[in-house]
Parts: C-alpha cells; sequence; structure tokens
C-alpha cells in the first residue's frame, strides 16, 4: 500500500496557493480535540447565562464570601448575647480589647460628644471655654441609672435608652455587637470589680416579675 503524500488524497492537507515573503500555508483541519473544547465553551457559556443571569441559579464567589462571613457574625453576635460580667472584665483588663473600645469611644459624633472624652459627661464650651454639662450621665462614677453590672452597661449601649427622647441611641445597630462590647470593656476600665454600685434617684423602677406569686 503506497503511503506516500499524494495531492489526490482528500485526507492530506491542501497548500494554499497564496505565498506571503517566501511562506506559504497548509488548509488544515483544526484538530478535533481543539473544536471539541470550543464546543463544550459554547455550551457552557449558553447554560450559564441562562442558568446566573437570567433565572438567578448559584451564587459568585463574592456573594458566597459575603454569606459565610454573615453567618460567622450571626454566631459571634449569638455568643456576645450570652456574655458575662466576667468576661466583660476579663475584656476591661485586654489593653488591645480598651484601645479598640477608647477609639470608638473619642470617634466624633460618638460616646465623646455626650459623655466626655474623661467620662464624666462634661464638656468645654468652644466660645467661652467655660465647662458645660454635656447630654450624657456621667460614665466614670459608680452611679447608675440602668445598672452598673456589666452586662446591664452592655445592654444599654446595645439597645439604648427605654426612654427614647434622653438621646442615648441603640448603638448596636451603628456598631454592631463587637465594637460595643470594646467600648463597654473601655468604659469599665474606669471602674473595679466589685466596687460598690449607687442606683441614680431617677432610676427607672425595675421592671415587674413575669410571675408575681
Ligand atoms: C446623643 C448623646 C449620646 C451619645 C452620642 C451617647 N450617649 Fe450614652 N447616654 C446619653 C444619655 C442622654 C443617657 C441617659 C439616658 C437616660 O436617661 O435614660 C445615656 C446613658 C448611657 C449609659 C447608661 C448610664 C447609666 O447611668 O446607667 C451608658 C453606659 C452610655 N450612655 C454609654 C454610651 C456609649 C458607650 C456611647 C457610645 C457608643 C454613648 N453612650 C453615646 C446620651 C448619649
Amino acid at each position: 500500500m503506497d503511503t506516500s503524500p499524494s495531492p489526490q488524497n482528500p485526507n492530506e492537507p491542501k497548500l494554499r496557493d497564496h505565498v506571503y515573503d517566501g511562506i506559504q500555508e497548509y488548509d488544515q483541519k483544526l484538530p478535533n480535540w481543539w473544536l471539541f473544547t470550543l464546543y463544550i465553551t459554547i455550551v457552557w457559556f449558553v447554560v450559564h447565562w441562562l442558568c446566573y443571569y437570567q433565572l438567578g441559579i448559584g451564587s459568585s464567589d463574592t456573594e458566597v464570601v459575603d454569606k459565610v462571613v454573615a453567618e460567622m457574625n450571626a454566631a459571634r453576635d449569638k455568643q456576645m448575647e450570652a456574655i458575662t460580667d466576667e468576661q466583660l472584665w476579663a475584656m476591661s483588663r485586654d489593653p488591645q480589647v480598651v484601645e479598640a473600645g477608647k477609639a470608638t469611644y473619642n470617634t466624633p459624633g460618638m460616646c465623646v460628644t455626650c459623655h466626655g472624652s474623661d467620662l464624666t459627661g462634661m464638656g468645654v464650651d468652644p466660645m467661652t471655654k467655660a465647662p458645660i454639662k454635656l447630654p450624657g450621665l456621667p460614665l466614670h462614677d459608680q452611679e447608675w441609672k440602668h445598672g452598673g453590672k456589666p452586662t446591664e452597661i452592655f445592654k444599654i449601649v446595645r439597645k439604648g435608652s427605654p426612654d427614647i427622647t434622653k438621646g442615648m441611641a441603640a448603638w448596636e445597630l451603628v456598631l454592631g455587637m463587637k465594637r460595643v462590647s470594646e467600648v463597654v470593656a473601655f468604659v469599665l476600665s474606669h471602674h473595679k470589680e466589685g466596687e460598690p454600685i449607687t442606683k441614680a434617684p431617677d432610676a427607672p423602677a425595675p421592671a415587674a416579675p413575669a410571675a408575681a406569686k
């Protein structure tokens, strides 16, 4: 059997007529494996376009990451809900946590605006330089309106004052639980575990017990 190339053989690549700079080219058929990948890509494009862009099936990497991060935050918030006085005291002794809380506290428009940079609830009049009373209560002393236990302070900062007209907002919505816990640790770093706590004269009456016997 003659295997030498012959121009009559239809399987033989044809040499095309044109010549550029002495270079000629064959009219080669594309290899099947190459064509196959092209067809797969076309089919994949149609499936992807239909499912992802038209039908909204599947999520992008960013969406997957966002979802995982949201789940992690939710899990952490759930843990924070169960935080104890001891854990908050421990945080107040951790310089890194206290530093982070201090930064939040002193951000213009945040806690410092109403409670003062030294937590006394006092500030300075920018014009006359005279001391003025700020709207917030002092946080450095042992008198508390809404309770002086770490978890009580944590709650008031998270949820705001029960009397919304007072101007103490629910900071959890703005800061998230982690930053709220840090800022509470910063406030607690001005206090000592076991110090006496007194109730402010205008403290709201404690909520009636749920089931009076
Ligand atoms: C717009 C002013 C304002 C800002 C900003 C503000 N507070 Fe207050 N805060 C108040 C007022 C007013 C009260 C008293 C609420 C009441 O009488 O029920 C209060 C009460 C509190 C109490 C309870 C004090 C007690 O004696 O029981 C804590 C703790 C507290 N704030 C912490 C913070 C922290 C931490 C921040 C920053 C994340 C902050 N506050 C931001 C105005 C403010």
